[in-house]
């Protein structure tokens, strides 16, 4: 996701600002840019892809006196990957870099271009600095006119602006998006979105909390609080440790991915949320015009959510859909017919086997639609339309947060389609909608809870497999989670619906072999219960999950009492990725990148 680097001091500005975004490239991005005030000259390069072209274009610029700068690392949510829509984005004086989004961009947008303002970018962060400007022109001074603005825009950001205005000073404000400030003996100022670029140049640090602004000079650090109180920085130590940070103190970028999983849910909802509607302004208005089947492709992860995506776009659009593993569909000669919306779902948008699918789709005529985490991939640009899935860039090989993120846009698309299909009524759509605000707290990671997991863990390293087991949408979760423990335990783990075990599997239960049951409370729980009940008999271990107690489970894990399935979905889910991971750290392997795996399967 996109990253903020700041600067104020008499060192090599240019250098410090293109050093702290490369601590940033681990996050991902597919634009960049500076912005450097020294004395009344403004400056600013930007550039898409790598650093390395960033580079290339401020080989001549000098910054060698006491300046403000600022440089941010783009991915891409709003408008392509272009320069025009690299940060920092430039006013008539001023520049802005923003991390989140800016929910209501396009009304401030429509008023400021209906006062002349013309905008360069297809962004949401653009409005700041005109906003900014704009205020500017009936305020006091530079900082009136950037409170102003804080309280105009809505939504999750981290912001800097610099302005000639007010030359020297670094403006900031944060809600929601991370941004910390560092100092060191030099009486220089740093200030970025992570930990990592500061590391080696600050010697302590303030974390910056949601409502927090102010602005920052060679000499003061002022900080106002969400009520507007002005209150001290409260400096901490800062680890010296680069790849940690990174981690955020996580032992694991997939631990740290399973935390951050309330974080990008609440991204992916982001300005998509209407009272009781669903807003995909993404989508062309007449994608579903004319569809009469829906047909989802995939691997892995992915395949299971759109497994998931099945039973909500039955369920609530009442449209007919099916499944397709992209590795077989590819070459079983199927049939395609013009009335189907075609649906490829990938965290990386580069696996080969669904790239392939997508062009045999477009080649038949269907229409197009990717749901994916990374802008301008591969098949970003062939589908004829795009879901971003906004998780970030997913570090650990075994995909966590890219399946959240992914199964909450098909939640919200089932309602997207219900609402134009009519098949759900506008009560109903905004009673999901509700649920979809409750799901980022859900899957917020309980201490103990995952204290109960570490210790549960240690009854589960041998034995002769694991069978998970679900039904409805819990089944997909239940091959999601025998996946997750297959790829990073090394032990052998299937996934199968509830009701089918009795029709083979079943002959293998006994004490050795470890039944994990998903029994949601709000989806068939009597039936799924006594399916469970028929392995408890036959002597298999049995760890039940669920909110209702389960007297015939060994072990049992109990989840908060939510109203709704789905709410139960998110939750197991994270259960069941902790419990894997739990289970791979006391075999001692490596976590984020288990043997035989690439995060990005580019072969078929
Ligand atoms: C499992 C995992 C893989 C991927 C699969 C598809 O944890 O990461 O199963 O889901 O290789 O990758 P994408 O989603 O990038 O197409």
């Amino acid at each position: 996701m996109c990253g903020i680097v700041g600067y104020i001091g008499t060192k090599n500005t240019k250098e410090i600002l293109l050093e702290g975004l490369k601590e940033l490239e681990y996050r991902g991005y597919d634009s960049a840019g500076i912005a450097v005030l020294q004395g009344d000259d403004f400056s600013d390069f930007k550039a898409v892809g790598k650093l390395v072209n960033l580079e290339e274009k401020t080989k001549e610029f000098i910054t060698d006196k006491f300046a403000v700068g600022i440089g941010h690392t783009r991915w891409a949510t709003h408008g392509k990957p272009t320069e025009l829509n690299a940060h920092p984005h430039l006013g008539e004086s001023s520049y802005v870099v923003h991390n989140g989004i800016i929910e209501n961009y396009v009304e401030l947008k429509r008023e400021l271009q209906d006062s002349g303002i013309t905008f360069l970018s297809q962004t949401d962060t653009e409005v700041i600095v005109h906003q900014f400007e704009k205020n500017l022109k009936t305020s006091e001074n530079a900082f009136e006119a950037f409170q102003q603005t804080i309280q105009e825009i809505k939504g999750a950001y981290a912001v800097l602006l610099v302005t000639k205005s007010e030359p020297g000073t670094i403006f900031f404000a944060k809600y929601g998006s991370p941004m910390l400030v560092g100092i060191n003996a030099e009486n220089e100022k740093y200030f970025a979105s992570s930990d990592t670029p500061l590391i080696g140049s600050c010697s302590d640090v303030n974390y910056f909390e949601d409502g927090d602004y102010g602005y920052v000079t060679a000499d003061e650090i002022i900080i106002f609080d969400k009520d507007s109180q002005q209150k001290e920085p409260v400096f901490s130590k800062l680890s010296t440790n680069k790849l940690s940070a990174q981690k955020d103190g996580y032992r694991f970028f997939m631990e740290k991915e399973i935390y951050e999983q309330s974080t990008v849910i609440a991204d992916t909802l982001l300005g998509r949320l209407g009272e009781d509607e669903i807003l995909f302004d993404e989508l062309p208005g007449d994608l579903f015009d004319g569809v009469n089947e829906i047909k989802l492709c995939a691997c892995g992860t992915s395949y299971h959510s759109a497994l998931s995506a099945s039973y909500l776009f039955e369920r609530y659009s009442k449209t007919r859909t099916s499944v397709e593993i992209a590795s077989e569909f590819r070459y079983r000669e199927p049939l395609m017919s013009k009335d189907t919306l075609f649906v490829v779902i990938s965290q990386s948008g580069e696996t080969a086997d669904t790239l392939e699918t997508l062009k045999m789709a477009k080649q038949a005529g269907l229409k197009t639609l990717a749901i994916c985490n990374v802008d301008n991939s591969s098949m970003v640009r062939l589908a004829d339309a795009t879901i971003l899935t906004r998780a970030g860039i997913e570090k650990g090989v075994a995909s966590t947060k890219a399946f959240a993120t992914q199964v909450i846009v098909f939640w919200m698309l089932s309602l997207y389609v219900a609402k134009s299909k009519n098949s759900l009524s506008s009560q109903k759509i905004a009673e999901h909608i509700a649920l979809l605000r409750e799901v980022p707290a859900s899957v917020k990671v309980d201490d103990e809870m995952h204290e109960k997991l570490k210790r549960l863990s240690k009854r589960y390293l041998h034995g002769h497999g694991f069978f998970f087991i679900g039904r409805d949408i819990f089944f997909p979760l239940a091959l999601e989670g025998a996946l997750k423990l297959k790829e990073i335990s090394y032990l052998h783990a299937e996934g199968y619906p509830s009701g089918e075990m009795k029709h083979g599997p079943i002959a293998l239960a006994d004490p050795e072999l470890f039944t994990i049951a998903l029994l949601p409370k709000h989806l068939h729980y009597e039936k799924a219960k006594s399916n469970v009940e028929e392995l408890s008999a036959r002597d298999s271990t049995i760890c039940a999950i669920s909110a209702e107690e389960f007297s015939k489970a060994d072990d049992f894990i109990q989840i908060a009492s939510h109203e709704h399935y789905m709410l139960e979905f998110f939750e197991m889910m994270v259960v069941l990725q902790l419990l894997s991971l739990e289970i791979s750290v006391r075999l001692g392997n490596d976590v984020d990148m288990p043997r035989n795996l690439a995060k990005s399967v580019t072969v078929e």
